[in-house]
């Protein structure tokens, strides 16, 4: 299989594991889609993130809180639940509004399906014949009723969400922005395109909402934990109120999109720090530290299995579920006394040779510097395979090469 099919039958397996039953029902019969959307709001209510487990029909009745103030170690903030938004108050609240979601993308893919599953009306926008347009087809959008091309779907929105890649927002914008009419509201993922107007053009028009919800990992994983009944964290933020609304409809979208909890933030602080964050802990720290590790366990003699055991495998089969479940503490107190003194020791010394990584990232971040290189790289007509060959050079590191048989050893795996 070369890295071509294999990326294609990832996805596929990927896409595979939202349920087609679902989506094949739900794309051709009205009456289906109210009844499976029940179904989902019931379904979630069992969730931890649906507070107290309120079944959503009685939920709709209570006097709901619209949000919630908590301290976050010693600072209050503003939080928005799902638990205020059971799905029928969703319904009547977007029951006038066409959710236009233009890309189908990682995000596209999720927002739509979590949206479509919840009874809202929506539509793809994407290029005719492109591989999104496609792959909205198989997800059972239809030609002509609910899949267009980018300019006839924002004509038929109200809330014309922009999910195209960062670079395409730049690049579409000239012809997109003329459809985004009064009335209509403007929605984003990403701070991005709007904060770093220098290098996208991108200024909305001044007589309509723009709000943003940025739901804090992947599409798949808004898709697969919304189907799980539990939910992704979110932001959301205003930069445009015409009409005394935008918040709330920032909040209601958030959660309609498949959010469990959502704090505020601001356009400008969302792409600071998300561009930050995936630069740095989130992606490119994590490689960037495994393969330091890895390399110098290989270089002294280390056996490619210890390698990749005492690198990556148990951090993440093992140790970082647990911080995850836990915390940090509760993971530390988890091991020997043995690893738990030399991790207290060198954390410290971690934290300080990555600090100074961290404010030139920061920096980096702050002056558009990375903007203008995604955006470089983004637009070229070659950006798909000229990702592809980075990605798949990380993939033939000897460190990844030797997870795949690691993987494969697990006993979960054995048996398939
Ligand atoms: N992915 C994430 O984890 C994540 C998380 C939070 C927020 N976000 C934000 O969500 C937004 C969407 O990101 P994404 O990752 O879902 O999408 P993406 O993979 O970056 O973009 C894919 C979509 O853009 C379309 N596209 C690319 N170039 C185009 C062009 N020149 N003209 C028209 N369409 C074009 C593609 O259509 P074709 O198939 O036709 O090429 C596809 O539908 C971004 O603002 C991103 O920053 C992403």
């Amino acid at each position: 299989m070369n890295a071509n099919t294999a990326r294609q039958a990832l996805r596929s397996v990927a896409r595979a594991s939202g349920a087609s039953t679902e989506r094949t029902l739900l794309a051709r019969a009205p009456a289906a889609q109210r009844a499976m959307s029940t179904l989902l709001a019931n379904r979630s209510s069992c969730s931890k993130h649906a507070a107290a487990a309120v079944p959503a029909a009685s939920a709709a009745k209570q006097q709901l809180r619209g949000y919630r103030m908590l301290k976050f170690a010693d600072t209050e903030e503003k939080v928005y639940e799902r638990s205020d938004w059971p799905v029928e108050r969703l319904q009547q609240y977007f029951k006038d509004d066409t959710f236009c979601v233009l890309g189908y993308g990682s995000q596209g893919y999720a927002q739509s399906l979590n949206m479509r599953d919840q009874g809202m009306n929506v539509i793809v926008g994407v290029r005719k014949d492109g591989a999104s347009w496609k792959e909205a087809q198989e997800d059972g959008f239809v030609p002509g009723e609910t899949l267009f091309p980018v300019e006839e779907a924002i004509e038929r929105g109200t809330i014309i969400m922009n999910l195209l890649s960062d670079a395409a927002q730049a690049s579409t914008w000239p012809t997109i922005s003329k459809l985004i009419k009064p009335g209509k509201t403007l929605y984003f993922s990403h701070g991005f395109s709007v904060v770093f107007k220098e290098d996208t053009n991108i200024v909305p028009p001044k007589d309509v909402d723009v709000i943003l919800c940025a739901p804090k990992g992947s599409g798949r994983t808004v898709r697969s934990l919304f189907k799980e009944g539990k939910g992704i964290n979110s932001s959301v933020a205003v930069f445009q109120d015409v009409t005394g609304k935008a918040l709330e409809k920032a909040v209601a979208t958030g959660i309609a999109v498949g959010s469990g909890y959502i704090y505020e933030t601001t356009f400008e602080k969302e792409v600071y720090s998300d561009l930050y964050g995936e630069r740095g802990c989130l992606m490119g720290g994590i490689q960037g530290m495994f393969k330091a590790q890895y390399d110098v366990l290989r270089a002294n003699g280390h056996s490619p299995s210890e390698a990749f055991n005492e690198t990556c495998e148990e951090a993440l089969m093992s140790l970082f579920p647990l911080v995850g479940e836990h915390g940090m503490d509760y993971m530390y107190k988890a091991c020997s006394t043995t690893a738990r003194r030399g991790a207290l020791d060198w954390a410290p010394e971690f934290e300080k040779a990555c600090k100074p990584v961290f404010e030139r990232l920061y920096a980096s971040v702050k002056d558009g510097s990375e903007t203008r290189r995604a955006l470089e790289f983004g637009n070229r007509p070659t950006y798909r395979q000229d990702y592809d060959k980075e990605t798949d050079a990380i993939a033939d590191q000897e460190m990844w090469r030797v997870g795949h048989t690691v993987r494969a050893l697990r006993p979960d795996r054995q048996s398939r």
